[in-house]
């Protein structure tokens, strides 16, 4: 059989990995397909940089050159960001390519757009590599779960973060110096500020919810919260208590909506997931007839994620003459079947918290603010009372709580935070027992 023709939008950390990964498992790789998958065309802005890795591949700086080719059957877009990525993937998909991408910003806040043109179009629109690097984490939530009702999934989907909080941990290393070693690892995103600030998670988490839940990508209603601001003392707290602190994304199922969220987060240490370190990624899903699931792997950089895209090209090869009607659904849920569920607001989050004041080492202060928890119907799970320090009149205390809604918690921090007893803000964490 003739080849299939690719043409690769990048050839930086993702797709210089696809196309090194694509060379050398040639072999194996067409034994699966069915047939060999040919790169014909690279574009990229600095084609000095990248003439080494291409050798005799044809470059160019014009990324409409690829898209537009007739020669080429698949684009694979792996540039990043928003334009011009929406317009060469919608510009493909006009001129009846299939398209794999690993860019999880533009399928979490274009995807809805980009699907309905495929469908129209009759093409297919491969993901795999926007979420969690090299787990086929796409695969198993649209495929290999799809008899299940899925409740809950929670993710370490970032590798940069997780990679910054274990040096940190492990190595008492300085935040901006682990981070620079994310970015010189090829782990971060362009603007690493996606990472910190947990918007890649974010992004992340918005597709799996899509896909577990059969809803739209509804990523600006997604509570989005970094690890900039968190502190190591409570890292330290967390561990004494016997808990890691993770950033995690989660989509859950409620009653009245779905939870979408992206925060650091409290996880008892004896679980896996807990136990997950450096770039490492890890998703757990709970489905109603499987239970519970977790997925592991490596969540970035240049082979890993090659894994994922070169899984997609394999896969839209094998498909590429099959009646549009029968593949496998962009969302996993027929398009017709795709319910507008709503993102709950944060407010209506039900979790579980981590809280650390600092109050006046004197007899009452406890009672006063275990009162005004009780008086909101929060009950205490654990609590630490620090010794105050020499010569301090102020000291620590840290307390768990069980599951209640987030404006519950927020009143009854408000409350505490005007206790003339209480010095400066309440430190809240949210805590999951997954
Ligand atoms: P890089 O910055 O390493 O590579 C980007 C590539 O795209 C470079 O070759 C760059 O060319 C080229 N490029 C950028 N803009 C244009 C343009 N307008 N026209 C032509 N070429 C262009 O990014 P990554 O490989 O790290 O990331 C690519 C995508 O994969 C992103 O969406 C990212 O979120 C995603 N991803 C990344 C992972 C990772 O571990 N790095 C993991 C999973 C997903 P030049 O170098 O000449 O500027
Ligand atoms: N910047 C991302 C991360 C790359 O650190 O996880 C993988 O999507």
């Amino acid at each position: 059989m003739k080849p299939i023709h690719v043409g690769l939008l990048g050839l930086g950390t993702v797709g210089g990995g696809t196309l090194t990964v694509l060379r050398r498992n040639a072999e194996e790789i067409s034994r699966r397909a069915g047939r060999e998958i040919r790169v014909v065309r690279a574009a990229v802005r600095n084609l000095s940089k990248a003439k080494k890795l291409a050798g005799d591949l044809p470059l160019t700086t014009n990324p409409f050159d690829v898209v537009d080719d007739p020669a080429i059957d698949i684009v694979v877009e792996l540039i990043g960001g928003l334009e011009p990525a929406r317009e060469l993937v919608m510009q493909a998909i006009a001129n009846g390519k299939h398209v794999v991408t690993a860019n999880k910003h533009l399928v979490a806040k274009h995807g809805n757009e980009i699907f309905a043109a495929a469908q129209a179009k009759g093409v297919m629109v491969a993901f795999e590599a926007a979420v969690a690097g090299g787990i086929p984490i796409i695969k198993a939530l649209r495929e290999g779960l799809t008899a299940n009702r899925i409740e809950w999934l929670a993710g370490i989907i970032n590798g940069t973060t997780n990679f910054i909080l274990s040096e940190m941990r492990d190595k008492g290393l300085p935040f901006a110096e682990v981070l620079k070693e994310a970015q010189a690892l090829g782990y971060a995103e362009a603007d690493p500020t996606f990472d910190v600030e947990g918007v890649d998670a974010a992004h992340k988490a918005t597709i799996m919810s899509a896909i577990a839940f059969g809803i739209p990508m509804q990523f600006d209603k997604a509570y989005i919260e970094g690890i900039s601001k968190l502190d190591s003392v409570d890292i330290g707290y967390a561990e004494q208590l016997g808990y890691r602190i993770k950033l995690l994304g989660i989509a859950r199922r409620r009653e009245n909506g779905v939870e979408l969220r992206v925060h650091p987060t409290l996880i008892p240490e004896k679980r896996l997931i807990a136990n997950v370190e450096g770039a490492m990624n890890a998703v757990l899903v709970q489905g109603d007839a499987v239970g519970a699931t977790l997925y592991y792997g490596k969540g970035a950089g240049a082979e890993p994620t090659a894994s994922a895209v070169i899984a997609d090209l394999v896969d839209v090869t094998r498909l590429h003459t099959s009646d549009p009607e029968h593949r496998v659904p962009h969302l996993a849920f027929q398009p017709d079947q795709v319910h507008d569920v709503p993102v709950l607001p944060i407010e209506e989050v039900i979790t579980s918290y981590y809280l650390r004041m600092r109050v006046e080492d004197k007899p009452g202060v406890l009672a006063d603010i275990t009162r005004i928890l009780a008086d909101s119907s929060i009950s205490i799970e654990a609590l630490i009372q620090k010794e105050a320090a020499e010569g301090e009149a102020h000291t620590d205390i840290i307390m768990l709580t069980h599951q209640t809604a987030e404006k519950n918690a927020n009143a009854a921090i408000a409350r505490i935070e005007a206790l003339p007893v209480v010095q400066g803000k309440v430190v809240k964490l949210r805590m999951e027992t997954l």
